[in-house]
């Protein structure tokens, strides 16, 4: 990873911020999306000690936000000539349903949405960067779940674990449609579950929904053993040609068939493209990256 520039999101907690951490001791320098100054800083610390070698940066932005996204990732562009790998990683679970200023439902615009809006603002520069990769954290908690076309936003019977659930379910789709719609441009989108691990996720979530979690994290496995599959996809040579997968545990895994719905996918990126006034062009290959 030496001189390698990976931008991350939820880096400030759990698996993110492990994964920057293992990634800067291997030579990277890392660029978090952040929303808290001071948890930011002491990612930054961190990261400082792991990889002092690395100017590491923050950008800090509430990822909830399509205002946000899109500011926070027109920042990153202009700032890095070239991104080697892209990690949209934060998310959240929500016990009640919540909506945003835009008017999307909170699940949907922090796990979703803004995997969409900041690889599209950083589009060009992973373009421009040979072997680039996008890796998404999803979830085996996809499973036993389908998109709602009809309510994307959850307005109707809510329930948290399903809707984030769908969520994650959606950044398997998005991943597949990613990866076909970047083909020829050398840089691969590949998606993760890092298995049930214990982190922060889910301590504020409400109510019952926070107090399961908490339960079942007795059976979590560590936030090092959860971040192994990303730092995989972000650096692995064993990688370099994949895309479009899900991996779990460092391999190739099977999702449902509901993820693996190219029509769902591609539904889904028009459905994006609209709530979020993006219109995602065909992306050129460079010089280098056809190289
Ligand atoms: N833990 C598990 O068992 C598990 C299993 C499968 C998948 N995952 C996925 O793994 C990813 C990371 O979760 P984790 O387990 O490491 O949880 P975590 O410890 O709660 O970390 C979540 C990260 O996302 C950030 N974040 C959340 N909402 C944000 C927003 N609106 N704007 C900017 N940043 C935001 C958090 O920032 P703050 O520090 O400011 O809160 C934090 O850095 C998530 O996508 C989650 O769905 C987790």
């Amino acid at each position: 990873m030496k001189g390698k520039v990976v931008v991350i999101t939820g880096a400030t907690s759990g698996i993110g911020e492990v994964a920057a951490v293992q990634l800067a001791a291997m030579g990277g320098r890392l660029v978090l999306v952040a929303r808290d100054r001071a948890r930011g800083q002491a990612t930054l610390a961190r990261l400082r000690d792991a990889g002092p070698d690395a100017s590491h940066t923050a950008y800090y932005a509430d990822l909830s936000r399509v205002a946000e996204m899109k500011r926070v990732a027109a920042e990153i562009a202009a700032a890095e000539p070239r991104i080697d790998v892209l990690i949209n990683n934060a998310g959240a679970l929500f016990g009640s349903r919540q909506v945003t200023p835009d008017g999307l439902e909170f699940t949907f615009a922090t796990n979703h949405v803004a995997y969409f809006v900041l690889t599209h603002g950083l589009r060009d520069r992973l373009a421009a960067t040979a072997g680039a990769r996008v890796v998404n954290t999803s979830s085996d908690a996809h499973k036993g779940n389908r998109l709602d076309f009809n309510d994307l936003q959850s307005a109707s019977g809510y329930s948290g674990f399903k809707v984030y659930g769908r969520s994650k379910l959606a950044n398997i789709l998005y991943t597949r449609e990613l990866a076909r719609r970047l083909a020829g441009t050398g840089v691969t989108a590949n998606c993760l579950h890092p298995g049930f691990v214990d982190t922060r996720f889910g301590d504020h979530s409400g109510g019952f929904l926070a107090v399961a979690v908490k339960a079942a994290k007795t059976f979590a496995i560590s936030p090092e053993k959860g971040a192994k599959t990303i730092v995989y996809l972000a650096s692995s040579d064993d990688v370099v040609k994949v895309t479009g997968k899900y991996f779990y545990k460092c391999r190739e895994a099977v999702p449902t068939p509901e993820a693996q719905d190219d029509d769902a996918a591609r539904r889904l990126w028009q459905e994006t493209e609209k709530l979020t006034g993006i219109k995602f062009a065909p992306v050129a290959a460079t010089a280098e990256t056809r190289g």
